[in-house]
């Protein structure tokens, strides 16, 4: 059964990302535009027993790993309900959610209960004037309460920073950010900035792998490039004697596009074979028509037979982006 979501490129795609909802409590430039998108009605999304329905299938033809992303995927009451629901399923070997952590330390003792075993943070400046201009709201300080209690309710070494790099933005804090390595067990990982519609990407805010090297090598010039696990989007760095790695998402300079193990649904139920692929499957009009899971399986087996070999990397993004592709907040990334 295995076979059902691997594709012509020889790769087996084992790992679902779920987008929640479109909705989130910040505004990032990069991200959303100002007046945020318009929202969907709440019919065209994917309800709670959807959501279980599709991601069952999928484990069952393979998938063990899963991520919960939106919008902001803890602007959802049921959270808590679908992890333990997700958790629970029979070959589910981690259950994982990308958030802004703006609600994150409020709500972390009942993710952890419900079975959340990894926790990514958006965190892209470590300056309060900085945070407001970047996400078009305040929360610096309750982003990094969130990390302290998610290392007090044992995330460490399953907690990641995630820092969209953007010239002239915050380039100037990337050694900044690697002093959250020093003492605890928490990864930071920079991330090339994707072109996305309305998401005003423009070639001069892009800063590559490279450059980020070269600027934190000024301060770390033992930087050491340790080992990445097989399907990595990261290539993994550490300062020696630090506790937490520094990770680099290069997906423009150097795409990962060859290991890619990732299927996407959105929140309104579409399935999404590569995060710059197009979104000719509605699984909730399957859903919705009445299709049998044997049905519905034939219908995503052909869209993952159709997943090309590559779109990362610059010259493919361009193109995409001058395309269209939906903005990031109603994919989840
Ligand atoms: P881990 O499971 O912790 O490795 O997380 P992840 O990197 O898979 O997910 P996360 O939601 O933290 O995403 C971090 C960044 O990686 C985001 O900017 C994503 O858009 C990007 N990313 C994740 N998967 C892919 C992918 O398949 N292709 C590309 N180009 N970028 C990806
Ligand atoms: N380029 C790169 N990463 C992005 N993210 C959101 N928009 C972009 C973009 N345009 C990141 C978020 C979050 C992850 C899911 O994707 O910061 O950590
Ligand atoms: Fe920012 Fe994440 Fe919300 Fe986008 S989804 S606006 S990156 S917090």
């Amino acid at each position: 059964e295995h076979s059902m979501l691997s594709d012509t490129h020889g790769r087996h795609h084992n790992y679902l990302r779920i987008s929640l909802t479109e909705r989130c409590n910040l505004r990032c430039v990069y991200c959303m535009p100002e007046d945020g998108v318009d929202l969907q009605p709440q019919s065209k999304m994917i309800n709670q027993q959807e959501i279980l329905r599709l991601a069952s299938m999928f484990v069952d033809a393979g998938v063990d790993k899963i991520r919960l992303t939106g919008g902001e995927p803890l602007v959802r009451k049921d959270l808590p309900d679908i992890v333990r629901a997700l958790s629970s399923l029979e070959g589910v070997r981690n259950v994982g959610v990308t958030t802004n952590g703006i609600n994150l330390k409020r709500k972390i003792p009942a993710l952890r209960e419900a079975g959340l075993t990894h926790i990514n943070v958006s965190l892209d400046t470590l300056q309060p004037d900085r945070f407001a201009a970047i996400t078009r709201r305040k929360g610096l300080d309750t982003v990094l309460a969130s990390l302290d209690a998610a290392l007090a309710h044992g995330y460490g070494g399953r907690l990641k920073i995630n820092c969209v790099v953007m010239n002239g933005v915050n380039t100037d804090e990337l050694a900044d950010f690697l002093e959250f390595t020093r003492d605890q067990e928490i990864d930071v990982r920079f991330i090339e900035w994707m072109p996305f519609d309305d998401n005003r990407w423009k070639d001069a805010k892009f800063f590559s792998y490279q450059s980020m090297l070269d600027v934190i090598r000024e301060r770390y010039p033992d930087l050491e490039r340790t080992v990445d696990s097989a399907n990595d989007t990261t290539k993994w760095h550490r300062v020696p004697g630090y506790r937490g790695r520094v990770g680099f998402i290069t997906s423009m300079s150097e795409h990962f596009c060859g290991t890619c193990n990732r299927l996407r649904i959105t929140s309104d139920g579409n399935l999404k074979v590569c995060l710059f692929g197009d979104e000719s499957l509605s699984l909730r009009d399957a859903l919705r028509g009445g299709l049998s899971d044997a049905e519905i399986s034939v219908l995503v087996r052909a869209a993952v037979l159709g997943k090309r070999a590559a779109l990362g990397g610059h010259g493919d993004m361009y193109g995409i982006a001058n395309a269209k592709n939906r903005p990031m907040t109603t994919i989840g990334g």
